[in-house]
């Protein structure tokens, strides 16, 4: 029987590779391209060499970036008022994949070498039972017979060594990573203790903001109902998609913009503490809240919100797939139809400011808010609206007179 894995080129989905062909699974290998750095062809190479009978390679960047990224920064998704999801949207971007490669060829299983203490597990699982219904999940990670036999990275290396697995000869980074052309996220390790602090040379993709010694640079961002669509640096003009991302995150990384450190909630009810990086992310996510507010009517803003919190929910609990999943989105974007116009920015070391903003779309009133002219305004309407918000204040006091 054909199984997929999702292979990493790591020593955990090697092990398991290795593990499913002991096992008298046929093992096809799938490996998605999102942008992450890594030597495809030695992951390719190693996988045929441990006995996988094929190995898929799939460039999902731009899809990652137009169908997932794009669509988060129009919602303004944020988890917990601060993780910008970057592993979150990318798992049902590669279960996409994953799943088309299960019914290209014909497999019923697919495997992962996510743990069962995670996010991952659940998003992956979640978004190929909806993608392909009928697809059986082999995850080691919760089989008693694969936990008894490694109970952790040593019984995994020995294992290798049995198997004439090769193990990468740099020592590995004293905890994990999860990268993508959106972020990279560190967690477990010496950074399981959440008082460890990050040490400097964890970052992969922003420089150290204390040492930049850069001059603070302008660029200009436009967006077109919540989206980007453009991105105007002195000396450059960028439409695409993918680039305006790509050459965002030089920039932000560049000037270290966007890194993060915080304990989260987990779906599964732990907190876990995590490191991220996201540049591009982090500066788009400014520049569309700025336009957002600048545009959008109050109340609708206040709504819009809500089910933004909502999503963001629903998005890192693996739920990209889901009734309320299309439900908020449609509502987020009937939202942004008028976010259209332009946004000043300096990148600086370590921040991101706004300069300006512009759109043709916006309620904002020079006129009517302006302080040296009258316009349209009564001021002295303001006296009774004043008197009326105070009755409220004003029998609080009466009660509160005698404490
Ligand atoms: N805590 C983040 C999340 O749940 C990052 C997870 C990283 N995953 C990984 N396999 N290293 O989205
Ligand atoms: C894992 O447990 O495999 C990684 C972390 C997570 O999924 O939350």
């Amino acid at each position: 029987e054909k199984v997929i894995l999702a292979y990493s080129g790591g020593l955990d989905t090697s092990c398991i590779l290795k593990w499913l062909l002991e096992k008298n699974y046929e093992v096809i290998c799938y490996m998605a391209n999102i942008g992450q750095e890594e030597d495809f062809d030695a992951a390719h190479q190693k996988a045929m060499k441990i006995g996988a009978s094929k190995v898929v390679i799939d460039d999902l960047r731009e899809s990652f970036v137009n169908d997932y990224v794009w669509p988060a920064i129009r919602s303004g998704l944020i988890y917990e008022n601060r993780y910008l999801l970057g592993t979150s949207l990318a798992r049902p971007c590669i279960s996409v994949g994953l799943m088309k490669c299960a019914q290209a060829n014909g497999a019923q299983y697919i495997s992962h070498g996510a743990t069962g203490k995670g996010n991952d597990q659940v998003r992956f699982e979640l978004s190929c039972y909806y993608i392909c219904p009928k697809i059986k999940v082999i995850a080691p990670w919760r089989m008693d017979e694969f936990c008894k036999r490694f109970q952790g990275r040593q019984d995994l290396l020995k294992y290798a060594a049995e198997n004439g697995i090769p193990v990468s000869v740099t020592p590995k980074a004293p905890w994990s990573m999860d990268a993508n052309l959106m972020h990279i996220s560190y967690e477990s390790g010496i950074l399981e203790n959440p008082n460890t602090e990050a040490p400097e040379d964890l970052f992969m993709m922003t420089k150290n903001p204390l040492t930049c010694t850069l001059k603070p640079m302008r660029i200009e961002i436009e967006f077109c109902k919540g989206v980007p669509v453009q991105l105007k640096t002195a000396d450059k003009v960028i439409k695409d998609n993918l680039q305006i991302f790509l050459y965002l995150n030089k920039l932000g990384g560049d000037f270290g913009i966007g890194r993060i450190d915080i304990v989260e909630n987990r779906f599964i009810g732990l907190k876990s503490r995590g490191v991220y990086e996201t540049p591009a992310g982090f500066i788009l996510h400014e520049a569309h809240t700025d336009l957002e507010v600048f545009c959008m009517d109050k109340e609708m803003y206040r709504v819009k919100q809500s089910l933004r919190d909502r999503l963001s929910d629903y998005v890192y609990n693996g739920f990209w797939f889901s009734p309320e999943g299309n439900y908020v989105r449609k509502c987020i974007e009937l939202a942004e139809e008028n976010i259209t116009g332009n946004v000043k920015l300096l990148l600086h070391p370590g921040a991101v400011t706004v300069l300006g903003r512009s759109s043709a779309y916006s309620t904002y009133n020079e006129d009517l808010v302006s302080m040296d002219k009258h316009a349209d305004f009564s001021p002295e309407d303001a006296s009774g609206f004043i008197n009326i918000q105070a009755i409220r204040l004003k029998e609080f006091r009466r009660l509160n007179i005698n404490q």
